[in-house]
């Protein structure tokens, strides 16, 4: 498993999971239904599920790859502060909107972030 993104990768691969059941579901259904109309919607929805499967896919896949910016919220603002492609744990970026500073640190395989003294 990719370091840092324990956490991530569960919720995405069970997002990814989901919607390929719900795609599959869909799919029986629009075939067995006699409406045009409903059929057209259980098509629908099923092209939409596959849609969002395929997304997940291509973000596990850029995770797995390292080709994904390690990124957090500023503790403080809220502003985006970004590590980086493959960051090495203990790396230090500033935010750029309050100045404060952080380190990037690794807990149980989950990629976070903590103050550092100004
Ligand atoms: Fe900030």
């Amino acid at each position: 498993m990719r370091d840092g993104y324990k956490t991530v990768l569960e919720f995405l691969e069970s997002d990814c999971d989901v919607e390929e059941e719900q795609e599959h579901l869909y799919n029986q259904m629009a075939s067995t239904s006699k409406d045009m109309k409903v059929k057209e919607t259980f098509q629908n929805l099923a092209r939409a599920a596959k849609g969002h499967k395929d997304s997940l896919k291509r973000i596990i896949g850029s995770i797995e790859s390292d080709d994904h910016d390690v990124s957090f919220y500023c503790l403080v603002c809220g502003w985006e502060i970004d590590f980086g492609k493959m960051p090495s744990v203990g790396n230090e970026e500033r935010c750029s909107l309050c100045c404060q500073k952080f380190a990037l640190v690794n807990e149980d395989n989950d990629y976070s972030i903590k103050c550092l003294p100004q």
